[in-house]
């Protein structure tokens, strides 16, 4: 399982190719097992393939996500923190979304698919384009696609696809028995 884990990257070479419905539906089935407080499933995803949706939703992304232009397919991520759990100042909705859309993306990964989470867009511009709810949060949007051209990456993002993964040592986000001081990220090093 580690293995299939390690394999998601985000990867932005994407093919334009389309991705069949059966496939798309899989990732929602996949994100629908997560766990949430009292079963509360605070999530909700929409899956944008129709040429003009997906275009007017291409419009949002920041300039710095141009290559997700080249994406078949994209969900939008959304929850409201009123749709789960509230204990003090735990809110748990946001939580448990992320847990859903990690199942959804190690399907998509399953399915040979490169898919990407970006919080890079206009979140108004998008929500109107998609008939969400002002009050609601579309967190992210995860922008799919089969592995593709590298061609028209710039030479950061081409550089990053080959990139060795990056991430703090385990002593930094985990100890045994108690916090140490190295977890916090606020410490000067
Ligand atoms: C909430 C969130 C927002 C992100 N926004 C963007 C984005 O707007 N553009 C982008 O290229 N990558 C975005 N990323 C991808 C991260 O940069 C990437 O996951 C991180 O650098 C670690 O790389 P890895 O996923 O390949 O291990 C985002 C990821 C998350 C979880």
């Amino acid at each position: 399982m580690l293995q299939a884990i390690e394999k998601r990257r985000a990867y932005r070479a994407l093919d334009p190719r389309p991705i069949d419905k059966d496939v798309l539906i899989g990732l929602i089935k996949a994100a629908a097992t997560a766990p949430s407080g009292m079963n509360n499933q605070p999530w909700r995803f929409i899956t944008v393939t129709g040429a003009q949706r997906l275009n007017a939703l291409k419009e949002t992304l920041s300039p710095g996500n141009y290559w997700a232009k080249a994406a078949p397919a994209i969900i939008a991520v959304v929850t409201n923190n009123r749709w789960s759990m509230q204990l003090g100042e735990r809110s748990y909705a946001p939580f448990e979304v992320g847990m859903a859309t990690m199942a959804l993306q190690i399907q998509a990964v399953s399915e040979g698919l490169y898919i990407h989470p970006i919080a890079g867009f206009n979140a108004d511009a998008a929500k109107t384009v998609l008939d969400i709810d002002a009050d609601d949060s579309l967190l992210v949007l995860l922008v799919l696609g089969y592995p593709g051209s590298e061609e028209g990456l710039s030479d950061k993002h081409l550089e990053s696809e080959h990139s060795t993964r990056m991430r703090l040592s385990l002593e930094h986000i985990h100890a045994f028995d108690g916090w140490t001081q190295q977890m916090n990220p606020e410490a000067s090093a």
